[in-house]
């Protein structure tokens, strides 16, 4: 099978991505070929090439984290799979492809009559979204959390996965013009610009998003549990705001060590020193941990596919959309990149034609 991909071939901020043809080999034994119809593109494809992610793949790799596309072939001892058959997958990367060979069980059914595009919209947001509520954090009713970026894909999808859990007070930071929609999702918005997240979650709150100190609804305003994809000093001000004796910081991104397309290492290796390690030795219950989906998985190795097929049964319920999609040719990703670095509101995929 002839593919299409893209590669990341450098650490540059210009001219760093190649199309490249590649000819795809018949799937080995436990194993399926699949055509991939559209691939989501997020920031962290653009932080692996940048090289600011540590343990992140090396140049020349294939960026994509998530993939949809229909089983062509498959390889001995494959019982689940046919060729047909829509799945979804995640992946570390390889995702800037228009085929992929990839184990059968990594590969997930899509339910009948949803479009591909929506998928690659969802899949990895949603899915990262829902694992740090439910199995890291286990958000449960009446709980207060601190979502930030929470108009961005996956502050969202924390928004959206919270309402269905029903009774968790979300506070949510997203820049001026994005605090609508932050509200419009049932949280209580902060401008992260303009005012101090800390501050407002310390004053008093009540569960309709008022500050209001007659119904004092938590004296000691703290949150269960932040969730936090900024880094550097931010992750020791999301655990300044912890419940002692049960809150969790769960940081799960590195956004201040890639700023103007410049990299700051240091401000992350700053953040998991200040913000994650050193608060752990502290014997007041609070704790702190960073989300990597694949070190989840290898000590619940049966959560990927449940919790992936409950996303896609989400989405398939119309019960989960991200803010918009906006896709793009495979062969366009530099243009995605482009917009990644200007900051891109709503989710960007890549379809691809072959
Ligand atoms: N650990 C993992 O497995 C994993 C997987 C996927 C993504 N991630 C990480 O998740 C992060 C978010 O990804 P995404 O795709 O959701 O990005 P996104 O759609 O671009 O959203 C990021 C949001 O962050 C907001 N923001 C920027 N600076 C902020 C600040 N100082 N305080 C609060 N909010 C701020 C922006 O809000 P405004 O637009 O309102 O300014 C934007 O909406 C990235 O760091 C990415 O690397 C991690």
């Amino acid at each position: 099978m002839q593919t299409t991909q893209v590669y990341a071939v450098n650490r540059e901020q210009a001219n760093c991505l190649e199309v490249r043809a590649t000819e795809l080999p018949a799937p080995p034994a436990g194993h399926a070929r699949v055509r991939v119809e559209a691939a989501g593109v997020s920031y962290g494809d653009l932080l692996f090439q940048r090289g600011v992610i540590p343990g992140g793949p090396k140049p020349p790799f294939v960026p994509g984290c998530d993939i949809v596309g229909v089983v062509e072939s498959v390889g001995d001892g494959v019982t689940t799979l046919r060729p047909g058959d829509r799945v979804a997958a995640l992946v570390v990367s390889g995702g800037y492809t228009t085929g992929i060979t990839l184990p059968a069980e990594r590969l997930v059914p899509v339910p009948e009559g949803v479009d591909p595009a929506a998928v690659a919209a969802v899949a990895l947001n949603y899915f990262i979204a829902y694992q740090m509520l439910h199995r890291v954090a286990k958000v449960r009713s009446g709980q207060r959390i601190l979502v930030h970026g929470a108009s961005g894909g996956v502050g969202l999808a924390f928004l959206q996965l919270a309402e269905h859990i029903g009774g968790v007070t979300v506070f949510g930071t997203a820049s001026a013009a994005n605090l609508d929609v932050v509200r419009r999702h049932g949280a209580i918005a902060i401008d992260y610009n303009n005012q101090d997240f800390a501050n407002v979650v310390r004053a008093t709150v009540d569960p309709a998003g008022e500050i209001n100190a007659a119904t004092a609804y938590d004296e000691y305003g703290t949150v269960d549990a932040a969730f936090d994809p900024i880094g550097g000093p931010h992750f020791w001000r999301s655990y300044s705001v912890l419940r002692k004796g049960g809150g969790r910081l769960v940081a799960y991104g590195q956004s201040e060590a890639l700023r103007g397309g410049k990299r700051n290492m240091a401000i992350g290796a700053l953040g998991f020193l200040g913000g994650i390690i050193l608060p752990n030795l502290k014997p007041d219950g609070r704790r702190t941990g960073f989300y990597n989906a694949w070190a989840l998985e290898k000590k619940q190795p049966q959560a990927y596919r449940e919790d992936l097929a409950q996303v896609l049964d989400l989405l398939s319920a119309d019960k989960i959309a991200p803010r918009s999609t906006t896709t793009l040719p495979l062969t366009e990703a530099t243009e995605a990149f482009a917009q990644l670095e200007r900051g891109v509101t709503g989710k960007l995929v890549l379809t691809s034609t072959e």
